[in-house]
């Protein structure tokens, strides 16, 4: 069914002549992975040592802006010769080093685009923590770099490689659950004692989903956006902003006048194919963590939260060749656990000990460093390239900007301008 009234649209800006997307990016393979790591943080001293395990990978400099981080973090992975940097702007003497391919960025939210652009500027490629960028301009400044230099910029989005979301894709993609209809995810997370700073101060003042790509990324995954599909127009809501403000008073230590973030916000996301896609977040109350991962497809369902369940029509169960009896059931753990095991990659089997071993979160971050460096090393396509990057990441601002317009339709542009025959 059609709209008949005009979504509010955003400027998509020319491509420059001369410029070309970045669709199927194949880059030089790289015998060795030289990185540089900026940002040393919670999120980025993990990641230091995960890639200190991976095969082939040479980590030459390290960076953040507090010193102490840099030193902690050196004396931990116990690497000679690891060059380190600190200081507010000491990312643009890493980025600038000849002796490196690839800049790992965990710093905080706001500081993500300029040290990507800066990267690429300097021909390396670009991973980037969630949510890569903030804004609309910065979303286009990373894909204009990321074409112009025909570098990878890939955001870091984990939960795509967790095991549910990924046998669910498999056998969506074998066709077991029909055609999916409508999907569902969200980042409900009571952060408590989690909070950071920097994180408080950005939710006190913006309203719209501010960190909606684990929710979805995997969901975009599934409905192979900007492949077979893409995102046509969103609307979004929010409560009141009941708890942020005195969340902020007992971070800050001092008051908090405005809060903008919702408690809860919701979001509608409807695709040119289609589908609808729901997407929620809220941080603030307590209530179980969940990615409210959720597939409904004609000839089957998907659900994670609380715990994993799959539902499946005669046809599927027919294709499967599991007994009919199950037909539009939960299927037990005795008949599903096999089922989903079948489906998940062979590196999942070959990499599970280490895996586990330096993610205690069931091993998707190491799976998704894995990944990364297995494409590099062979010059393949990332799993996630510099598209995926911009519409996990653009329902932000679009969300907001639905928000303060009451619920107005907003359309999502064709981030690829026009590159993705879809
Ligand atoms: N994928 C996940 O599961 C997951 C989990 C937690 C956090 N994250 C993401 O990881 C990123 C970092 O989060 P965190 O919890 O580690 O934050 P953090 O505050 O613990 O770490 C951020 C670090 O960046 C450093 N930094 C800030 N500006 C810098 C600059 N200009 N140059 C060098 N260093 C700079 C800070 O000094 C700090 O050490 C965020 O984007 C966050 O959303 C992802």
């Amino acid at each position: 069914m059609k709209m008949n009234s005009q979504p509010l649209s955003t400027i998509i800006p020319n491509r420059k002549r001369g410029q070309q997307d970045v669709l199927q990016l194949a880059t030089e393979p790289l015998d060795r992975i030289r990185i540089g790591f900026v940002g040393l943080g919670y999120r980025g001293q993990s990641a230091v040592k995960r890639w200190s395990h991976i095969d082939g990978v040479e980590i030459v400099a390290l960076c953040d802006a507090n010193i102490d981080f840099v030193n902690q973090c050196a004396v931990v992975i116990g690497k000679e010769n690891v060059i380190l940097f600190s200081g507010q702007d000491g990312y643009a003497r890493l980025c600038a080093l000849s002796s490196l391919d690839i800049v790992y960025i965990c710093t905080d939210w706001q500081s993500h685009t300029k040290i990507a652009l800066c990267a690429m500027e300097h021909g390396k490629h670009v991973a980037i923590e969630v949510p890569a960028a903030l804004s609309l301009t910065d979303i286009w400044q990373l894909i204009d770099k990321a074409e112009q230099t025909r570098r990878h910029c890939m955001m870091l989005e984990n939960s795509v490689y967790d095991y549910f979301e990924t046998a669910i894709r498999q056998l969506y993609h074998r066709g077991i659950f029909g055609n999916v209809v409508h999907v569902e995810g969200g980042y409900t997370h009571f952060m408590t004692d989690q909070w950071t700073t920097w994180r408080i101060e950005y939710n006190r003042t913006h309203c719209g989903d501010v960190y909606p790509t684990h929710g979805l990324g995997p969901l975009c995954q599934l409905l192979d956006i900007h492949r077979t599909d893409r995102f046509d127009y969103l609307v979004a809501m929010q409560s009141d902003a009941y708890t942020g403000g005195a969340v902020y008073q007992r971070l800050m230590d001092k008051p908090c006048e405005e809060f903008s973030n919702g408690d809860e916000t919701t979001m509608l996301i409807r695709t040119l194919c289609g589908k609808t896609i729901t997407l929620s977040h809220n941080v603030m109350n307590p209530r179980p963590y969940s990615r409210g991962y959720k597939v409904v497809g004609t000839q089957g369902y998907a659900s994670k939260y609380p715990h994993p369940q799959v539902v499946l029509a005669e046809g599927s169960l027919q294709q499967l060749q599991l007994p009919l009896e199950f037909a539009n059931q939960v299927l037990s753990n005795d008949v599903m656990e096999p089922l989903l095991q079948v489906h998940y990659p062979t590196y999942f089997g070959e990499q599970q000990a280490l895996a586990h071993k330096l993610d205690p979160r069931g091993g998707m971050s190491f799976y998704m460093d894995y990944r990364l460096a297995y494409c590099l090393h062979r010059g393949l396509p990332l799993d996630m390239d510099v598209y995926d990057m911009a519409e996990w990441c653009c329902v932000s601002e679009l969300s907001a900007l639905s928000i303060s317009h009451g619920a107005m339709p907003v359309s999502v542009p064709d981030f690829t301008r026009g590159a993705a025959q879809v």
